[in-house]
């Protein structure tokens, strides 16, 4: 089941554009650049004609957010984080045929026409409205500079366009005690202009599209969102924001004012099609106008209402252009049992993982494909990465592959053996191989790239037993001519594996060939041709020797990880032990009323009952009183008698267990939570000093 009952001409594929507020995570790449990735590769591999384009997303509340917290300009964050987030990118092989970034001219052109475009079609509700104002910060307060509590979900956190919980979009207006997350002010309300895009008008058109349109072919998690949102009512959205960074309002009476990011990021994708097909001497056109194209956005789920409720209405309304087929989002990864985190660092980076794994991308790749969140929310743990590395790359795939290259150079110098004549089981290995390139090619169209992961590792499987139950090494002893059969067909299914691999690893797929010496290097064998093609490898071809291609991974290694980790979880322990809000403001007045002193404890004993209470002493300098306090779980009476304490000598007497508490010793908690005195200097001590 495809999308479309006719083959379309072209395939425009996109990927979420990356805030670039922070490098990227796992989380980033199994949610949406591996699977994008996986079915550009293979529809490369079947011939199409694809346009794989992602590119930074530079303008939004996230990054000056970001450039505030670090003290630097928006422009120094994005430069930076475009840096490292396109260089993972390449390093993973995500293999782009463009790679953009909003802050480009080409993108700043192409936002800008758009939104003049339908603003002089009539297409925008130009209003003022009361929005929430920051009057500390003196500013508007919309997307991520408001958080307060989702109207839908309860959820504590949700910004001001969108609720990450739940995956509503929201005006900032509708956040139940909403507060600024620049100053934390409780929000006033301001009049301002802006344009809305009455969503409301698109409903008809969404329901069909969508609701009628594709009820069958959209994964149940995207059509199920969708529908929740139609079904309840869509109201006008406004797309631009009272912000300084962004692209500026190109409209009269929009001077100062910058499009909402959600309104320019998704043209990203349009711009860098542009810009691709610019430098390739193309026409972009047809990859965004042709209805013969098929549109596919890969994105994660908190993506969805943007992209199938609000982009296409966007670009219905604009006119010339295509709609998506299909938006094939994924659910979030965890780690390690917990949600991944930019902001508490619960994350394994890309960068950070090529250090400590160099040239292992694959094994990423492959770890993150085969445990896709699919269909829910799936969990990375290190100790599944180590298993899904030593027992299926290692012990299936890279023995297979190791065990035929090791024999044909052991037995025959490297040269494919020519075969006798076919056993039953030899024509049904090869028959069942045959039927590979079908099997993963119906999962990838189908965008289960766990299923194809786990298909391709089945035909490892299927030549490891084949050559286990075979045992060319045994045979060679008494049958020689058996073991070229053998061999020959253990050749064939390395070449399979060798050409299917490609979309997933391509860095092993790569060694491979060039080990088998086939593709660039030699004979070549394609995906389309493996299944009517007799042979796939012909005798006396000359391979090349045998290289590693994947590696145990030992248990300390997977201990560094998880110890890494605990760390994390520690430092952010103790960062967020909460601080108590302060008390209200008093006056001078209120505070020259404390009379503090210095003050030396001269008795102390326990209270009897009271696993708290000590009962001490005190000399003050003005006398020698009685004072009852909380100490005793963090002191013994022997420790404390001698110390020099801070005393607040006026507190009104209270009687605490019948003993008359004539006064308060100052305490306060260290950075470990210990429970401490608050010690005068031990050299300024006279007793009776007054503190001020
Ligand atoms: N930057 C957004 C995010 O990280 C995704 C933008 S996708 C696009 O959630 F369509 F706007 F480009
Ligand atoms: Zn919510």
């Amino acid at each position: 089941m495809t999308d479309n009952a006719k083959t379309p001409a072209r395939y425009t594929i996109t990927a979420a554009l990356p805030y670039t507020n922070g490098p990227i995570h796992i989380g980033h790449l199994a949610g949406v650049y591996v699977p994008a990735d996986i079915y550009a590769r293979y529809q490369r591999l079947m011939g199409k004609d694809v346009a794989f384009v992602c590119g930074s997303d530079e303008h939004g509340v996230a990054i000056s957010m970001k450039a505030k917290k670090e003290g630097i300009t928006p422009k120094d964050v994005i430069d930076k984080y475009h840096a490292i987030i396109k260089k993972s990118f390449a390093d993973f092989g995500i293999s782009f045929d463009n790679y953009s970034r909003t802050s480009a001219e080409v993108h700043h052109k192409t936002a800008s026409e758009f939104f003049v475009k339908l603003y002089e079609q009539g297409d925008f509700i130009e209003e003022t409205t009361a929005q929430l104002y920051d009057e500390e910060a003196k500013q508007f307060l919309a997307d991520r500079f408001v958080v307060g509590t989702c109207p839908k979900c309860g959820h504590e956190e949700a910004y001001g366009d969108q609720c990450e919980n739940c995956g509503s979009t929201l005006n900032a207006t509708d956040l139940i005690n909403p507060k600024s997350t620049i100053t934390g002010a409780v929000p006033t309300l301001k009049e301002t202009k802006h344009w809305f895009l009455p969503l409301d008008r698109y409903e008809d058109f969404l329901k069909e599209w969508i609701l009628e349109g594709h009820k069958k072919d959209w994964k149940p998690n995207v059509y199920g969102q969708c529908k929740s949102w139609i079904d309840d009512g869509l109201k006008p959205r406004a797309v631009t924001r009272d912000l300084d960074w962004g692209i500026p309002v190109p409209v009269k009476g929009g001077e100062g004012k910058v499009l909402y990011v959600w309104f320019d990021a998704p043209i990203g994708y349009i711009s860098s099609t542009k810009e691709w097909a610019e430098r390739e001497g193309k026409d972009w056109e047809p990859y965004w106008k042709d209805e013969n194209t098929k549109l596919l956005h890969f994105i994660g789920k908190d993506n969805i209402v943007f992209h199938c409720i609000i982009f296409p209405s966007i670009l219905k309304a604009h006119g010339d252009y295509i709609l998506p087929d299909n938006v094939p989002a994924n659910e979030f990864l965890n780690l390690e049992g917990n949600k991944l985190s930019t902001s508490k660092n619960w994350a394994v980076w890309l960068h950070e993982y090529l250090e400590e794994f160099p040239d292992m991308q694959d094994v990423l790749r492959y770890t993150l494909t085969a445990n896709a969140p699919e269909t829910k929310d799936n969990d990375f743990t290190w100790k599944d990465f180590q298993a899904r590395n030593n027992n299926e790359l290692v012990a299936i795939l890279g023995n297979f592959i190791n065990r035929v290259v090791v024999l044909t150079h052991k037995y025959y110098d490297g040269k494919v053996p020519t075969p006798n004549e076919f056993s039953q089981v030899d024509k049904e290995t090869l028959e069942a191989m045959k039927k590979y390139p079908e099997i993963i090619s119906t999962s990838i169209e189908r965008y289960r790239f766990r299923e194809a992961s786990q298909e391709l590792m089945n035909l490892a499987r299927l030549g490891n037993k084949y050559l286990a139950d075979e045992e060319p090494w045994k045979v060679i002893k008494q049958d020689g001519e058996r073991v070229k059969t053998i061999m020959f067909v253990a050749l064939q299914i390395a070449t399979g594996l060798a050409v299917l691999s490609e979309p997933f690893l391509p860095f092993t797929s790569e060694k491979l060939k060039n080990i088998l010496a086939i593709g660039s290097s030699g004979v070549d064998t394609s995906w389309t041709e493996m299944e009517t093609k007799e042979v796939l490898l012909p005798a006396d071809h000359q391979i090349n020797k045998a290289e590693l291609l994947f590696r145990k991974v030992e248990d300390q290694e997977i201990q560094a990880q998880l110890d890494k980790l605990e760390a994390t979880k520690k430092s952010n322990e103790q960062m967020n032990k909460e601080v108590e809000p302060q008390k209200d403001t008093i006056t001078f007045d209120d505070f020259s009323k404390l009379d503090m002193r210095v003050g030396t404890i001269v008795e102390a004993e326990k209270m009897p009952k009271a696993k708290k209470l000590l009962v001490l002493k005190v000399d003050t300098g003005l006398d020698t009183r009685t004072i009852v306090s909380g100490i005793a779980e963090s002191f013994t009476p022997e420790e404390i008698v001698g110390k020099k304490v801070t005393v607040l000598v006026n507190l009104a007497p209270r009687a605490l267990r019948g003993v008359e508490s004539e006064g308060m010793i100052l305490m306060t908690e260290n950075a470990d939570g210990k429970l401490v005195f608050v010690n005068p200097d031990e050299d300024n001590v006279g007793n009776g000093l007054t503190i001020n």
